[in-house]
């Protein structure tokens, strides 16, 4: 089993010193906890995407500590990237930028481009201000499953896996970053997160576009990403009663997530917040204690359709649209 550490001074340096020394540190983020190599030693990103079973081809964000780092990593850089980055950082946002010519293809996936964010999170700022160099971190599962939101998580998707794991308690947002490509001849949302577009568009001058199929290489924007083992759906209010019925009734294990769980015996219910950032910090969270190895399949209640909650949405669509490649139409 990987050293789960709590995160006190002594074993931030500790974990600094593991970068150094080319070992994977499991660290925590605003978002989701990554799992970190420094961006610099190729083999220890190599082992990166071994550990996640992530193809070699997908890149990864690189993590930053100070905001005048970022042209050690990306060259070319807009006046829009460096007022994004004054305004948003530490938080969760990555913007994608033409890669400085040093960077490590493996980091980028062999693009001509490189994705980096500072995270808001003290540990993790700790970890990166102590390491100074930049750190590669994809979220810290096997690919294509559940971003972890706490270092339980970490441990049960990697186990000892990871050289060591640092405590941070759980993920304030649970959610990943917004990502911002700033290559294009108009700036792109690949994957869309709590910084919405109209927050981005003030300092832009223009709305971002959200991404179409031609985007670059994203694994976050594939259509079966993030998804829990057992089959997802997701139904509006009205249909959530009689789907269960019919679901209980042929004798299947149903969890259900609702922020207003009607009164259906037999199934495991996932109370969720009412409020977009109370969702989204639970969400993943509560689809792993849904997704339990008896579970058939797990219900959500589709929530609001507003702006809100354009993040959920797309996370949910994409663990929904797993399911169907599992068990076709339902
Ligand atoms: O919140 C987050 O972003 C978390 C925490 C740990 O920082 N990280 C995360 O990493 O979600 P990962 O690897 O699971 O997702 C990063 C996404 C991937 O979809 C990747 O393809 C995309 O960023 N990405 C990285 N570099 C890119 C690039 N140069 N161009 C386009 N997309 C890029
Ligand atoms: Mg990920």
């Amino acid at each position: 089993m990987s050293p789960v550490l709590e995160a006190s001074a002594a074993n931030v340096h500790r974990a600094a010193a593991l970068l150094r020394e080319g070992k994977l540190v499991a660290f925590p983020t605003e978002t989701v906890y990554g799992l970190g190599a420094d961006a610099d030693n190729a083999a220890a990103v190599a082992r990166v995407f071994t550990t996640k079973g992530r193809p070699a081809r997908h890149p990864l964000i690189v993590h930053i500590g100070k905001v005048h780092h970022l042209d050690r990593w990306a060259s070319n850089i807009p006046r829009a990237a460096w007022l994004l980055a004054e305004r948003f950082w530490p938080g969760p946002l990555t913007v994608v930028l033409k890669r400085a010519r040093r960077v490590l293809g493996a980091v980028t996936g062999g693009q001509d481009t490189v994705a980096v964010r500072i995270p808001d999170h003290p540990v993790a700022l700790a970890l990166l201000w102590d390491f100074k160099g930049g750190v590669a971190a994809p979220s810290a599962n096997r690919f294509g499953r559940i971003s972890p939101t706490s270092s339980a998580h970490v441990v049960a998707e990697l186990g000892g896996r990871v050289d060591c794991v640092l405590d941070g308690g759980p993920c304030s947002v649970g959610l990943e970053s917004t990502i911002l490509d700033l290559c294009a001849n108009q700036p792109r949302i690949l994957r869309p997160g709590t910084i919405a577009p109209a927050m981005l568009a003030e300092l832009l001058g223009e709305m971002p576009l959200y991404a179409g199929p031609s985007a670059p290489r994203a694994p976050g924007a594939l259509p079966a990403h993030y998804a829990p083992i057992a089959p997802l759906r997701v139904l509006a209010g009205p249909l959530i009663a009689p789907a269960l019925g019919s679901l209980l009734a042929a004798g299947r294990t149903v969890a259900a997530l609702s922020a207003r769980p009607p009164v259906i015996a037999g199934c495991r219910w996932q109370t969720m917040p009412a409020d977009p950032d109370g969702y989204g910090r639970e969400l993943y969270a509560r689809l792993r204690e849904a997704d339990a190895p008896d579970c058939d399949c797990i219900v959500v209640e589709q929530p609001p359709l507003e702006w809100q909650w354009a993040a959920i949405h797309d996370r949910l669509k994409r663990a929904a649209e797993a399911a169907r490649r599992q068990l076709g139409p339902l």
